[in-house]
């Protein structure tokens, strides 16, 4: 298992997988663009989500809603009052970050729990269900104070400040606002989304009157969303912008089971993720959310975690939402949201189950499992549907003329099925380093041999097996290997 998540990034930007944000200008904290070998895994993570859940179900129809949208939006969801995180600054560094999370990693690295001291004057009812537990979210600020105190929980960044150099703690909202027009002023606000779920809750009615979708029914949305984080470092764990992947089912509750259609949506996130993505399931775990936790709302709230290096966090969350949202923009927008049944009249505001991913978790924790080392070599054992390249093709020396034409031959050939690399430069050593390390499958070498008898040699990347194959025979070997394909 990976520990070091310093290799992931070294790696990443080497082999252009994700570069810093700005990186010229001195970078921009907690932003990231892709390198062309990122993009090509991104985009197969999120092609494979979409034939997944949109065009391999018969119950799923697509949405791609606006970035930018109405701060009633905003309001009706809860988000403009209640979506916020505490933060808490160093005065001695001036280091920034959540209070939770400086609560919870210490409570964590030194196996500490929280007692009824924890929260020295302020112990109250409402504190008492943390006591035993290392769980800080959503706790509220004065209680948050007071355990930093009690604990001297030392700043992570500096040796100056052993727990006496806090500010106090503070919330602030994660939304991001946009003044549309020229004008500034609370007409002109509006927001960027700070998660693609509520698109899918204001068209409910556009989509239910434009499509023939029958209750139970999902509609899923794969796009940007964008949050005010604090976030230290962890690469594109926790950024500014990011995607999601978020489908809202929505059913009648006197009609449908919710256990079992949230069992069903419980199955279906496991075996993507095993079997489409190819994640080893001993670095992957669900973690039911405590009443604390949840949501009011939410009747039940599992994660699916992933043994990230540095600890077991969130990939894809499942949520029971009841009738929660639809209700909500029914009061906000005072349109009603409600399905009627043609035949019998009966109209019905659905309840909703919410699997929500995030893209660049996917991204990230695919780099983490399959990242090997083998000696010196590196090598990513993506599995071929992930890989940016799935085949390179080598001319076995890049000075002789004969050879090269007929690897770029081969190359213009492959190109067509698959996404195929051409590297003609240095030796073939480095150029199998190079191909291990951004996860190509096979390397196809073109050799003096080729031009005798049309063979050519195929490299495993797994196992650096070399097979010699009729080139005839090279699209159906590629073909059998990837279908073939297991962790
Ligand atoms: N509609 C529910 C919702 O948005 P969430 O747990 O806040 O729930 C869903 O987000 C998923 O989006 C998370 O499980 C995570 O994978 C991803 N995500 C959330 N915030 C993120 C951020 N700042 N950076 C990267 N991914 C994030």
């Amino acid at each position: 298992m990976l520990q070091d998540l310093s290799k992931i990034t070294a790696l990443a930007k080497r082999r252009g997988f994700i570069y810093p944000g700005s990186d010229i200008y001195g970078g921009l904290a907690n932003t990231y663009d892709y390198g062309p070998a990122g993009i090509e895994l991104l985009r197969n993570i999120r092609n494979i989500w979409w034939e997944e859940f949109v065009h391999g179900r018969e119950d799923v129809v697509g949405l791609e809603a606006s970035l930018i949208s109405h701060q009633e939006i905003w309001k009706s969801s809860g988000h403009v009052g209640g979506f916020s995180d505490a933060l808490i600054d160093c005065r001695n560094c001036k280091l920034r970050m959540r209070a939770d999370h400086l609560i919870e990693n210490y409570l964590e690295a030194n196996s500490e729990k929280l007692t009824a001291e924890s929260f020295g004057e302020k112990n109250d009812d409402s504190s008492k269900k943390y006591i035993g537990t290392q769980k800080v979210e959503g706790m509220a600020e004065k209680y948050m104070d007071e355990i930093i105190k009690f604990h001297t929980i030392p700043c992570p960044n500096c040796t100056e400040n052993k727990g006496d150099q806090w500010t106090g703690v503070r919330k602030f909202n994660l939304l991001f606002p946009v003044n549309l027009g020229i004008i500034e002023g609370d007409q002109s606000l509006a927001y960027l989304r700070g998660e693609t779920a509520q698109g899918m809750f204001v068209n409910f009615t556009n989509v239910t009157s434009s499509t023939r979708v029958k209750l139970p029914f999902g509609i899923a949305q794969l796009g940007k969303s964008f949050r005010n984080e604090i976030t230290p470092g962890n690469s594109v764990f926790r950024t500014l912008e990011f995607e999601q992947g978020e489908i809202e089912y929505f059913f009648d509750p006197e009609v449908s089971n919710w256990e079992e259609l949230y069992e069903n949506w419980k199955r279906d996130m496991w075996s993507f993720i095993t079997e489409k993505i190819g994640i080893k399931t001993e670095n992957l775990r669900w973690r039911e959310h405590s009443d604390e936790e949840r949501s009011f709302y939410s009747r039940r709230t599992e994660d699916l975690e992933y043994k990230f290096p540095f600890g077991f966090k969130e990939l894809w969350g499942l949520a029971y939402r009841t009738d929660y949202d639809l209700s909500q923009h029914e009061k906000g927008s005072g349109k009603e949201l409600r399905m009627v049944d043609s035949q019998s009249g009966k109209k019905t505001l659905p309840h909703v189950i919410e699997p929500a991913v995030g893209v660049n978790r996917i991204f990230l924790m695919a780099l983490c499992d399959a990242y090997h080392e083998d000696g010196d070599r590196v090598v990513l054992r993506l599995s071929p549907i992930l890989a940016p390249y799935k085949v390179a093709v080598f001319p076995l020396l890049a000075n002789k003329e004969g050879l090269v034409a007929r690897a770029q031959d081969v190359y213009k050939r492959l190109k067509k099925k698959y996404h195929t690399a051409f590297d003609a430069r240095g030796n073939i050593g480095k150029r199998y380093l190079s191909q291990d390390e951004i996860g190509t499958p096979f390397c196809v070498t073109v050799d003096f041999q080729t031009l005798e008898d049309n063979t050519i040699t195929v490299r495993n990347r797994d196992t650096a097996d070399q097979d010699r194959i009729d080139l005839d025979q090279l699209e159906s070997y590629l073909h059998d290997k990837i279908s073939a394909w297991k962790i």
